[in-house]
C-alpha cells in the first residue's frame, strides 16, 4: 500500500499531471472500470455483464429498484464480495486479487455504523490508526476531516449525543480522512427525515468536488440521483439499462423501464398510422397524436409515446398535440397542481403544470397539450427509437 500518510485532506486538482509534464495518461485513466462482470450468490446471478468506467474525480450514481444489485457492485469494489466474472480496476490496476484491507477505498452505508463506545474522535481516525499515520498528523487530519463536514470541535462527543445526521456526516469524515481512492456511499440519506435529506444532498456534493474525490453513490431515489450525479447508472435486475447524465436519462430515457422508473412517464400506447416527416400515433382511445422521429416507421408499427408530466400544458393554450379528457384527480402543490386526466379507452395522463389563475377541479374536461418534439418513442419491445 502506498504510504498516504503525508498527503493532506485538501482541495486538490480533479486530474491535473505532474508539474512541468504534457497532459498525461493518467488524465484518462478511469478511477474506475468495470469490464463485464458477473457476480453470484451461489446460484443466483445477482449482477450479470456489468460494464461501467468512472471518470477520476467524477460522481457517478447506481439507481435502480430495490434487489437490482447495487450494494452487490459496492461490495465488489470494497472486496466484499467475489466476483465470478469479468475484471474490475481500480487506477488501472486489476483488483480482484487484492485484498480488503489493501483497498484504499471510503465507505458509508445506509446505517451509520459508527463505534457507538468510541468518541467522534475516534471514529473518524480509526482509518489512520489503522494505517499507522503518526498521532500528531492523526489529530490534524481528524480536525480537517471535521471541519469539512462542518462540525469542528466535536471530537469528544460520542455517536448517541449527536442527530442522525451529525452522526451521517462523522460517518462520512471518517471515509474522507485517509483521502481513498474512491469513495462509496450506499443510500447515505436514506435514514434521514425529508429537510436534513436534502441539506445532505447539497452538503456530500461540495465535499466531493473540494476533494475532487471519485464517488460511487447508492440510491433508489430518482430525485437524489438527478440532483447529485454527473452520470447515472440505472439498474435493474442486475443488468444495466442506461448509462448517462442526469438529463440524458430523464429526456432520452433507452427503454420503457428507464421511463417509468425516473419519474414515471406517461407511457401512451398506439399504432403508428402516418409517416411523413412527423410519425403520426393513434392512441388506444382514438386520438391521434404527432412526435418527431429521426426515421420514418412502418404504418401499423406498435410503440409508446413517452411524454414527461411536466412537459404537458393544461389550458387552451396548449400546443402541437392536443388532448382533451376528464380530470379524474388534482393534487395541489403549491405554484403547480398535478392532474390525472382520463382520455377513455384506458388511456390516462398525469400533467404536472402551473396554476394559470385557477385550479382544474375533479370532473372538469379540459385540454392537454405537448409538442411533437417534446416525447420519445419505444418500439414494441421498449426500446428507444433513436
Ligand atoms: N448474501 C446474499 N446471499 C444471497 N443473495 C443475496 C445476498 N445479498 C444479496 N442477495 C441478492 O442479490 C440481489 C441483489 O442484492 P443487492 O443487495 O445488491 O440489491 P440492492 O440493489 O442493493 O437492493 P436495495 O435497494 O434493496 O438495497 C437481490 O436479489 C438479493 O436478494
Ligand atoms: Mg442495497
Amino acid at each position: 500500500m502506498p504510504d498516504r500518510s503525508q498527503a493532506s485532506l485538501s482541495p486538490r486538482p480533479v486530474s491535473a499531471g505532474a508539474p512541468g509534464t504534457a497532459p498525461n495518461m493518467d488524465a484518462e485513466q478511469p478511477a474506475v472500470e468495470f469490464r463485464d462482470i458477473d457476480i453470484a450468490y451461489g446460484k443466483f446471478v445477482a449482477v450479470r455483464d456489468f460494464s461501467l468506467s468512472i471518470r477520476k474525480g467524477s460522481f457517478v450514481t447506481l439507481l435502480g429498484p430495490s434487489g437490482c444489485g447495487k450494494t452487490t457492485i459496492l461490495r465488489s469494489i470494497a472486496g466484499l464480495v467475489d466476483i465470478s466474472g469479468g475484471q474490475i480496476m481500480i487506477d488501472g490496476r486489476r483488483v480482484d486479487d487484492v485484498p480488503i484491507y489493501k483497498r484504499n477505498i471510503g465507505l458509508v452505508f445506509q446505517s451509520y455504523a459508527l463505534f457507538p463506545h468510541k468518541s467522534v474522535f475516534d471514529n473518524v481516525a480509526f482509518g489512520l490508526k489503522y494505517r499507522n499515520v503518526p498521532k500528531p498528523e492523526i489529530a490534524r487530519r481528524v480536525g480537517q476531516a471535521l471541519d469539512m463536514v462542518r462540525l469542528p470541535g466535536s471530537e469528544k462527543k460520542l455517536p448517541s449525543q449527536l442527530s442522525g445526521g451529525q452522526q451521517q456526516r462523522i460517518a462520512l469524515a471518517r471515509a474522507i480522512v485517509f483521502e481513498p481512492q474512491v469513495l462509496l456511499l450506499d443510500e447515505p440519506l436514506s435514514a434521514l427525515d425529508a429537510n436534513m435529506r436534502e441539506e445532505m444532498r447539497v452538503e456530500i456534493k461540495k465535499i466531493q468536488k473540494a476533494t475532487g474525490i471519485t464517488a460511487i453513490f447508492v440510491t433508489h431515489d430518482q430525485e437524489e440521483a438527478l440532483s447529485m450525479s454527473d452520470r447515472i447508472v440505472v439498474m435493474n435486475a442486475g443488468s444495466v439499462e442506461q448509462i448517462g447524465t442526469p438529463e440524458e436519462v430523464y429526456e432520452r430515457p433507452a427503454t420503457a423501464f428507464v421511463a417509468d422508473f425516473l419519474g414515471k412517464a406517461n407511457m401512451l400506447a398506439g399504432t403508428v398510422s402516418r409517416s411523413d416527416g412527423q410519425i403520426a400515433v393513434t392512441l388506444a382511445a382514438g386520438q391521434t397524436v404527432h412526435v418527431t422521429s429521426p426515421r420514418p416507421l412502418a404504418p401499423g408499427s406498435k410503440v409508446t409515446v413517452v411524454v414527461r408530466s411536466q412537459k404537458l400544458s393544461v389550458g387552451p393554450a396548449a400546443g402541437g398535440n392536443r388532448l382533451s379528457g376528464r380530470v379524474v384527480s388534482t393534487s395541489y402543490l403549491g405554484g403547480s397542481a398535478i392532474y390525472e386526466i382520463d382520455f377513455g379507452g384506458k388511456t390516462s395522463i398525469r400533467a404536472n403544470a402551473p396554476i394559470n389563475g385557477r385550479i382544474v377541479r375533479e370532473g372538469e374536461i379540459i385540454e392537454v397539450g405537448f409538442d411533437p418534439s417534446g416525447c420519445v418513442l419505444l418500439d414494441e419491445n421498449g426500446q428507444r427509437i433513436s
